[in-house]
């Protein structure tokens, strides 16, 4: 009984250290299921075809089922020596089942058979993070209908430029899930196709049916090009680059939410139980997840490099570089996941202070454009009327106050176009009002955006 199930053409044993640096049961073990399923589609195909009887196959299937069992009670002996997961599960299925379990294999290759776990596997991955981005985009949803009308400043260079309502600035985040989340979904139409059946490389000289595979995996159809089927991984890498625009918007919101919760902003209050304090100043409550957000996209951006660097010198076909895939994968999937869990959740748990936020949006000329667009309104050009306003504004810095504190009179030196009703159009209301159309911030627009995003979740 040879140590390895390639072993007969060699005449040493491989050298302990070599088995432990090939061997992927550590983290490939992961696929066991996938594995299952693939080989249970692959057994009843060959059966279909006449390659396997109907006793082989029964075995096979009751062998199966009893590994599926071990593996979910975590009573799979795992082995180094069977090197990764097929062979380990193949292993334990001849045990259990004797010859029906050697011939399992027929018109087969674990090329094609580690293609088609990831794939499995990653498809179900998939449709669980898509239904994450849609949680965390609800949760958004829910904080931006409460502030549909709370001003706060909105920022160019990190200065304050024009009042925003904090609604609209959540759906900014909104449109961007919703574009990672459709991005996910038309990946997977890509990871969702069979590479069964393209055998090592060459495909197979059995009459084999890979589109009944296909039909019993739930693939989309099948991978066209054999050699393209073992050796391509443009599917996790496309997956991967994905997650690392999910996580760089996360980080972007996160950046934003460690910045507002500084008391130097004071915006929000992040919830107790996403903060952590100092062992050393009791005073200390730290955002520690938007900040964990924000590292762990660099560690998801580091997997998108890893991947594209493991394919990019491939010749065809199939290469053991392959098996550095699944780690990154894998680490990219449950990263991901956590975030958007823990991410819904802490929005949920969000306290807003308006009047810091309403504070800070008034004291930074936030509605120095809307007197500029008022001057334009009554004739005057729109340079002239930035110079006009730029000037009022240094006045008004040299007088400590806002632009709508100024008396009349004062503000007449720089336009003899202003007049009384400029008050009205200087609130940081009324500049947000103005503002009333298809992806502006007046609150009637926000509220349309959250009504129109409210029939799209389905929430
Ligand atoms: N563990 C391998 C991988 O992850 C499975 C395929 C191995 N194929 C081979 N010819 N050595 O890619």
């Amino acid at each position: 009984n040879p140590a390895q199930a390639w072993s007969g053409r060699f005449n040493e044993p491989v050298a302990e250290l070599v088995k432990r640096y090939t061997a992927s049961v550590e983290f490939d073990r992961r696929l066991a299921e996938c594995d299952i399923q693939g080989s249970l589609a692959h057994a009843l195909m060959l059966n279909a075809v006449g390659i396997l009887n109907a006793d082989d196959l029964s075995a096979i299937q009751r062998g199966m089922a009893q590994i599926l069992a071990e593996v979910r009670n975590d009573q799979f002996v795992w082995s180094l020596d069977a090197e990764d997961v097929h062979l380990n599960i193949e292993k334990r299925l001849t045990s259990l089942v004797g010859d029906a379990g050697k011939r399992l294999h027929t018109a087969r290759s674990r090329n094609d058979q580690v293609a088609t776990d990831v794939r499995l596997w990653l498809r179900a991955e998939i449709d669980a993070l898509v239904a994450l981005v849609k949680n965390l985009q609800g949760a958004l949803l829910d904080l931006a209908e409460q502030h549909a009308d709370t001003v706060m400043p909105g920022f160019t260079h990190l200065q304050v430029a024009q009042p925003v309502a904090f609604g609209h600035h959540l759906m900014a985040y909104y449109e961007m899930l919703k574009r990672d989340g459709e991005r996910l979904q038309d990946c997977r139409k890509r990871v969702n196709r069979l590479p069964l059946g393209a055998a090592a490389l060459a495909g197979t000289s059995y009459p084999i049916d890979r589109e009944m595979v296909a039909r019993e995996l739930g693939f989309d159809g099948v991978c066209e090009n054999s050699l393209d089927a073992v050796s391509d991984r443009d599917f996790a890498i496309e997956f991967t680059a994905s997650a690392a625009l999910v996580m760089t918007h996360l980080s972007r919101l996160s950046e934003e939410l460690i910045l507002w919760m500084s008391p130097r902003f004071g915006f929000i209050d992040i919830a107790d139980r996403f903060c952590t304090g100092s062992s050393i100043m009791p005073q200390k409550k730290n955002p520690d997840v938007p900040e964990l957000v924000r590292g762990k996209t660099g560690r998801i951006n580091g997997h998108l490099v890893a991947l594209l660097t493991l394919m990019k010198s491939q010749p065809l076909a199939y290469n053991k570089d392959n098996q550095e895939d699944k780690e990154p994968l894998f680490d990219t999937v449950d990263t991901l996941n956590a975030t958007l869990r823990i991410y819904a959740d802490m929005i949920g748990g969000i306290t807003v202070n308006k009047d810091a936020m309403r504070q800070a949006a008034f004291q930074g000329y936030a509605t120095a454009t809307d007197l500029a667009d008022y001057l334009v309104k009554k004739g005057l050009p729109f340079r002239d009327a930035h110079e006009a306003v730029a000037r009022a504004v240094r006045h008004a810095e040299s007088r400590k106050c806002d632009l709508s504190e100024l008396p009349l009179d004062e503000l007449r030196q720089f336009s003899p176009l202003i007049e009384a009703d400029i008050f009205a159009v200087l609130t940081l209301e009324g500049s947000l009002n103005s503002r009333n159309h298809i992806g502006g911030t007046a609150p009637e627009q926000v509220r349309k955006a959250i009504h129109k995003a409210r029939q799209a979740l389905g929430k």
